[in-house]
């Protein structure tokens, strides 16, 4: 185990010749990693839902195995994993990068379930369930199928993509926020039971990445970011042997700052920030 100073996690001097799954490898920051990856000579297995982007994501590079799955679907996620089982005998480093966002607030929608109810200002308790079905439920189906790899091989990492909305609640991220705090919990409990197996744990925490997920947002994003340096800095983490990677730190240190002062001051630095 790690004493005082020194990585958290087992670092990876390189990652050529590695072997590592990306989850939600299609677009957004699961593709650009994927991509960072294979140019940095790593073995990649993709996996998405739609296998003619992640076909794209690939390119026809030797290097590349298109594996698609839902998350949703535990039973697609262990196949998926047999398939890369039986290429490559294992894998390195396995990255749940997929997940989604859809904004919630929390005011009542209409008594009768009527139009209100679709709006994204209100509450919604099917879309909650469906977010979380994703966001949390999707990362342990994954997590079911990577686990026995790793002990197996008692070698080897995961990542999880949390995000910085797990730190503190904000406005319009209701159920999304939720599910992110969630991960980072189930992040810190996975390090304390992996780590002394020989196995690594890495939590990368995103501020704002230009990517289709964002595009939807009506808002201004303090620090966005493109993709292609979101992946880099969560591989160079991984490589350094971190356990959480976050990001954008100019944003990331405010917000980690916010989470640890008095809900009084939060609240109002949240409000004021936000204008919610
Ligand atoms: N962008 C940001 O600012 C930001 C900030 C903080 C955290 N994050 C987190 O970073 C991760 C990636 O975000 P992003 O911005 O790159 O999102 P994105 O552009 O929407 O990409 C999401 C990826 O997840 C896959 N995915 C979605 N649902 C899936 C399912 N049911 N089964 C399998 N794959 C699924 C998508 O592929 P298919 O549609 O082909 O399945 C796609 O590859 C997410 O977990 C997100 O919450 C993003």
């Amino acid at each position: 185990m790690p004493g005082l100073f020194g990585p958290l996690n087992p670092p990876f001097a390189d990652y050529r010749g590695r072997r590592v799954w990306v989850i939600g490898a299609s677009y957004g920051i699961g593709a650009a990693i994927a991509r960072e990856l294979l140019a940095r000579g790593a073995q990649v297995a993709l996996s998405a839902r739609s296998r003619s982007l992640l076909q794209g994501v690939a390119d026809g590079h030797a290097d590349a195995l298109v594996a698609p799955l839902d998350v949703t679907d535990v039973a697609s996620v262990h196949a998926a994993a047999k398939v890369i089982e039986r290429a490559w005998g294992g894998f390195d480093l396995a990255l749940v990068v997929a997940g989604t966002h859809a904004e919630m607030r929390a005011r009542a929608g209409r008594a009768d379930g009527g139009e209100a109810q679709l709006d994204a200002s209100h509450w919604n308790l099917a879309r909650a369930r469906q977010l979380l079905e994703v966001n949390l439920h999707g990362v342990l189906n994954c997590v079911d199928a990577i686990l026995p790899v790793l002990e197996r091989q008692a070698s080897g990492g995961i990542g999880i993509v949390a995000s910085v909305a797990g730190y503190i609640g904000l406005p319009k991220a209701l159920i999304y926020g939720a599910s992110k705090a969630a991960l980072i919990n189930f992040a810190e409990s996975l390090y304390g039971d992996l780590r002394p197996q020989g196995i690594g744990v890495y939590l990368v925490n995103p501020g704002f990445v230009d990517t289709p997920l964002t595009r939807k947002n009506r808002f201004a994003m303090p620090a966005l970011m493109k993709a292609e340096d979101a992946a880099r800095v969560t591989l160079d983490g991984i490589a350094a042997g971190a356990f959480e990677i976050h990001y954008p730190k100019r944003f990331t240190r405010w917000l980690k700052l916010l989470r640890m002062a008095p809900y009084r001051l939060q609240f109002a630095a949240v409000r004021r920030a936000t204008g919610s």
